[in-house]
């Protein structure tokens, strides 16, 4: 139910297009999504990476299922894989990554800073990390999006990231992405 819900919100369908936009994804990017639910980033992702390759990974059975019902066509062509595992045990890819990405994710991983650090490494020299949050706590406003920010800005430079650069997207409330490289 969750999952059907987060693929129909028009504020979720937005946030996770307007994300991807944000990347500059080119044909042959190498990208790995964390914790994509439904799955609608990856067929964002999957459409502009025409030759590239597209791996997700989520902790939740029925997310992978779900993401995998709405991108089979793309996992039958080998252009996306999407692996039931948790952001703390990630898979062991055989090449550099171009682009990582997680959309109201980073706040479900117990242990962000370690983990940012570990992803850190997957990424090719001049690699590119997009972390975004739109709040879905009661009551939340802008200045809650803003915090979000703040806070994902700064677990990217503590774990090495550099040029972090912040965008906002103005739903309710707001999406804030903050984007960096390696
Ligand atoms: C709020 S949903 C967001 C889903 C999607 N990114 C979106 O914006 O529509 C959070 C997702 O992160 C996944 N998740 C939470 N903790 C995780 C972890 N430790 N490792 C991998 N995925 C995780 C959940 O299973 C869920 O699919």
């Amino acid at each position: 139910m969750a999952g059907w819900v987060m693929a129909h919100r028009g504020s979720n369908r937005r946030r996770n297009l307007w994300v991807v936009s944000l990347l500059d994804v080119q044909p042959t990017d190498r990208v790995l999504e964390i914790g994509f639910g439904p799955g609608l980033a990856i067929a964002e992702l999957a459409r502009r990476a025409t030759r590239g390759h597209i791996y997700g990974i989520d902790h939740s059975e029925v997310m992978v299922h779900q993401a995998g019902k709405r991108n089979a066509a793309a996992i039958r062509a080998q252009r996306v894989e999407l692996l039931h595992t948790s952001v703390d045990r990630l898979p062991r890819l055989n090449e550099p990554l171009d682009v990582i990405v997680a959309v109201n994710s980073a706040g479900f991983w117990p242990n962000p800073a370690e983990q940012l650090s570990e992803l850190r490494g997957l990424l090719r020299p001049g690699g590119r990390i997009a972390l975004a949050s739109q709040p879905r706590c009661a009551g939340a406003t802008a200045d809650t999006t803003a915090q979000a920010g703040r806070e994902l800005h700064n677990l990217l430079t503590q774990a090495g990231f550099t040029q972090p650069r912040m965008e906002t997207l103005n739903l309710n409330p707001p999406v804030v992405c903050v984007l960096a490289t390696t």
